[in-house]
């Protein structure tokens, strides 16, 4: 899918579509929007009149063979209320307006911006929107027949900047999407096509691609390594893991400027292990590997935007499964760190592997850790899949992060970690547990239990396990899953 910026007036542009948004009620008929209407003969302020265009929340009204322009369909996309209206808006509107499309059989379409939206961020806002609505799923259909006929082929940017802001924004805006998408894509894949170390494999062709340094560690160097933890959970699959670690290293690094450290856990398949899980909804179990597949996506979009500080990815990869030479709970295991673990769930894995990954990290020089992770059901319990739960010490550094997501439009929340709940991870025999005692908050002691491995050093959690995967879709994405936290996490590591 092409994305250009184009000057020419948007009327005479040739296009099956032009697409442009309303705000809900006090949207003041002027500007570009009173031009258009007068363009094609009052027909906006009719509609608006009857109460046919309403400005409500992606709500649509089309328009067929409008008067005066080029394209032969106007769409208008209802933006809300402007005084609660972001730049990230955009990203929804002009994603929904492309599915809604698309589905039409559309291929060329233009957006055209309001006044005081054309500036860069909107420009990077529309973009990704587009590209993240553009993927599908049905890479393992064999029918394309259908889906070849529906493509979009180019949408023209009408009425932005066409500086040379604006220019490299709209290449971020598609560098971030893509790396969305390529996360999107690791994520969707079974589990019997993406093993530990076929995902292995990707991340390093990926690497190669965008010109980032990778190494594999294999179970020879794992268990060199004495990565007790990650080993306890991987000893019950024949397929072995895998520990990916990825480096980006600034051309012109300032000395002593933080180094990110970022760690994702990737289980390419979550049966739980002896503590296995029901069948329903197993399936899903596939997308475990989406915390890996976030840290996958950020490095290589980080590989483009090249930001100032070098940032290590640590992507401990394994399944979890049942088996002879499964661990069983009430195992004891020893982490890198050297600290015990009585394994009371093998179902709560995740926090094994991640206490290696970030160990592991910090032994390569990462001052600042972030992980992200399907660590939790509990954090469902907590926040549905609207919010990102995000987990923090010291709390300033979190804040950091926090105004991140704001800025690129990402729902996240702040949880507590108090020490109150360290608590609840004592062992009566190890050092801790790897499941909460008390009742409740199992998201915090999921959090806490990391923790353990990261010190002093500044860490964020995000707990992502309801906010990676949309069983349902939406106007704008395809059910599946989200690319959730890449772009909250490249703003950060842009900024840090
Ligand atoms: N991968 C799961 C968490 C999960 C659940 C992710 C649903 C996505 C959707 C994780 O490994 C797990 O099983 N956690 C347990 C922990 C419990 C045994 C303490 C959970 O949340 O039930
Ligand atoms: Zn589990
Ligand atoms: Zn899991």
């Amino acid at each position: 899918m092409q994305i250009q910026l184009e000057a020419q007036p948007y009327a005479s542009i040739q296009a099956d579509a032009l697409v442009t948004y309303i705000f809900d009620k006090d949207d003041k008929v002027e500007g570009i929007i009173a031009d258009l209407n007068q363009t094609i003969n009052d027909r906006l302020a009719q509609l608006a009149a009857t109460g046919e265009i309403s400005g409500k929340p992606l709500s649509l009204t089309f328009i067929h063979f409008p008067q005066g322009l080029e394209a032969k369909r106007l769409l208008i996309v209802g933006a809300g209320k402007s005084d609660k209206f972001a730049v990230t808006d955009l990203r929804k509107i002009a994603g929904t307006a492309l599915r809604y499309l698309k589905n039409l059989g559309a291929k060329k379409i233009v957006f055209l911006a309001r006044e005081g939206h054309g500036g860069p961020s909107a420009v990077e806002a529309v973009t990704e929107g587009l590209v993240i609505a553009d993927f599908e799923s049905d890479k393992y259909k064999t029918d394309k027949k259908e889906k070849d006929k529906k493509e979009i082929q180019s949408v023209v940017l009408a009425g932005f900047d066409s500086s040379d802001d604006a220019k490299k924004a709209l290449e971020d805006g598609r560098v971030i999407g893509e790396s969305m998408n390529f996360a999107r894509d690791l994520i969707n894949e079974p589990s019997n096509r993406l093993t530990p170390r076929i995902l292995a494999a990707k991340a390093e062709a990926m690497a190669k691609e965008v010109g980032l340094g990778i190494e594999i560690l294999d179970e020879r160097k794992i268990s060199e390594l004495k990565m007790g933890a990650l080993i306890g959970v991987a000893q019950g699959s024949i397929e072995p893991p895998r520990v990916i670690v990825i480096r980006y290293t600034p051309e012109n690094a300032r000395p002593n400027t933080p180094v990110l450290g970022l760690v994702g856990k990737a289980v390419t398949f979550d049966t739980g292990g002896i503590s296995i899980k029901p069948a329903d909804n197993m399936e899903k179990m596939k997308y475990d590997m989406g915390g890996g597949a976030t840290m996958l996506g950020t490095m290589r979009a980080l590989a483009y935007l090249k930001p100032a500080i070098p940032v290590i990815a640590v992507i401990p990869a394994t399944e979890n499964m049942p088996g002879g030479r499964a661990q069983k709970p009430g195992d004891v295991q020893v982490a890198m760190s050297g600290k015990t673990i009585e394994v009371i769930n093998t179902d709560a894995e995740g926090r094994l592997i991640l206490a290696d990954g970030v160990f592991y990290a910090r032994k390569l020089g990462a001052t600042h850790l972030i992980d992200a992770a399907t660590l939790t059901g509990a954090i469902q319990v907590a926040l549905a899949h609207i919010h990102t739960g995000a987990f923090g010490t010291p709390r300033e550094y979190l804040d950091q992060f926090l105004d991140s997501t704001k800025a690129v439009g990402e729902k996240m929340w702040p949880m507590p970690i108090d020490d109150e709940y360290r608590e609840m991870i004592k062992s009566d025999i190890a050092d801790i547990r790897n499941t909460g005692t008390g009742k409740g908050g199992g998201a915090i002691t999921g959090a806490w239990f990391i923790k353990e491995f990261v010190d002093d050093t500044p860490w964020i959690h995000l707990d992502i396990a309801a906010t990676t995967w949309a069983d349902n879709g939406r106007p704008w994405l395809a059910k599946g899953p989200t690319g959730v936290a890449i772009p909250s996490l490249v703003d950060f590591a842009m900024k840090l």
